[in-house]
């Protein structure tokens, strides 16, 4: 194998000039299916259009950890004129999904050199369609992660300095769950309105109302966010439509407060609405949930650091969600964040990534995994 640094370098810059977006990602999996096989690392039989997962299996048999990293793009005109700057008009890895591809691939390539040390296996999952978010639930779908002990993800953080590991247990991202309400009233000429039930007074009295769920009805110590981002009703200025409609998204962090956030947002709506004389149809549709880190995990991710003279931080909580949680439904797992040392934000078209935290990084995910596997937490 070539020097592991321009091999990362040279991976990265290609793939920041590739973006493709979610469940697209031809291009992406066939370059990664060629460095992955060029370096004798078994690429599982997954079915899977786009991402893929690979495996080293170590000589002595034991757990399972499994690295994942995203691989789609967003549809952002990227402005940070770059040398490598994207060659897809419309398309930009503007949430570092670069960097977390170069990051495992790299840790992938460390391990199967210690392959003969390791205890147990590592697969690691190059997943598509972060962003829409579905990938996560198409790649479990495969049954190739069924033997898996636990996860660990990596995803690049602006607000830390580069290079900075971000380390928390407990919960770290949000829920990401959509809901949808459709209010029937009955259609009138605007000059008569008693004829008729006006969906668009209910309408306002929902939108409203739904602040006082996180401000009235929620522990004041229970993060969440209730945002209607959409409403819509009527088509021209003397009548009074028949229907209104409206959605948005709830971000909780923990999933009690979570299925409590469900239950009163269709009360509200389905009870405001009935007080006017209307009917409300509410849709609630469940997101990936809470990415909640494990504690001890967490600690051994911390020792690891500390052991490899690697800075961490407390990571922050962001309400912002990560399809990553859903492999943790059932398993425990961590989420790294690494400093970018950038000033402009994620999915932002000036946003950057020091190439210089790949290297590093990679080396890390790859002795934290070797520590889990040959020592445990
Ligand atoms: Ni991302």
């Amino acid at each position: 194998m070539k020097n592991l640094h321009s091999t990362l370098k040279e991976l990265f810059e290609w793939l920041h000039q590739h973006p493709e977006l979610g469940f697209a990602e031809y291009e992406t999996t066939a370059k990664l299916r060629t460095i992955l096989e060029h370096e004798g690392i078994e690429v599982l039989d997954t079915g899977l259009q786009t991402g893929l997962i690979a495996q080293i299996t170590g000589d002595l048999p034991g757990r399972c950890v499994v690295l994942r990293c995203d691989i789609d793009a967003l549809p952002i005109q990227e402005q940070t004129e770059l040398p490598y700057a994207s060659t897809h008009p419309g398309r930009m890895h503007a949430c570092g999904h670069d960097a977390h591809t170069a990051i495992m691939l790299g840790a992938a390539l460390m391990l199967n050199q210690r392959r003969p040390e390791l205890t147990g296996s590592v697969k690691i999952v190059f997943q598509p369609a972060e962003e829409l978010p579905a990938g996560a639930r198409v790649v479990l779908a495969t049954g190739m992660l069924e033997d898996a002990d636990l996860f660990l993800g990596v995803h690049v953080s602006p607000e830390l300095p580069a290079g900075t590991l971000g380390l928390k247990a407990g919960p770290v991202m949000a829920a990401v769950d959509r809901f949808a309400i459709t209010i029937h009233g009955r259609g009138a000429h605007a000059a008569q309105p008693h004829e008729g039930v006006d969906p668009i007074v209910v309408q306002a009295a929902i939108v409203q109302s739904a602040q006082t769920i996180v401000s009235r009805a929620l522990d004041p110590f229970a993060a969440a966010v209730v945002s209607i981002t959409h409403v819509e009703s009527g088509s021209t200025w003397n009548v009074l439509p028949e229907t209104a409609f409206l959605e948005g998204t709830v971000r909780t962090l923990e999933p009690a407060v979570r299925e409590k956030a469900e239950v009163l947002m269709r009360g509200f709506t389905t009870q405001i609405a009935a007080s006017y004389g209307a009917q409300a149809d509410f849709a609630w549709r469940p997101g990936p949930p809470a990415v909640i880190n494990d504690p001890a995990l967490c600690q051994a991710a911390r020792y690891v650091a500390e052991d490899m003279h690697i800075p961490t931080a407390q990571q922050e909580n962001t309400m912002t969600g990560e399809d990553f949680s859903c492999y943790l439904e059932n398993r425990p797992g961590l989420f790294v964040r690494v400093g970018t040392g950038c000033s402009f934000p994620l999915h932002h078209p000036k946003f950057k990534v020091d190439q210089q935290i790949l290297y590093p990084t990679a080396q890390y995910f790859a002795q934290l995994t070797e520590h889990l596997l040959n020592k445990g937490v």
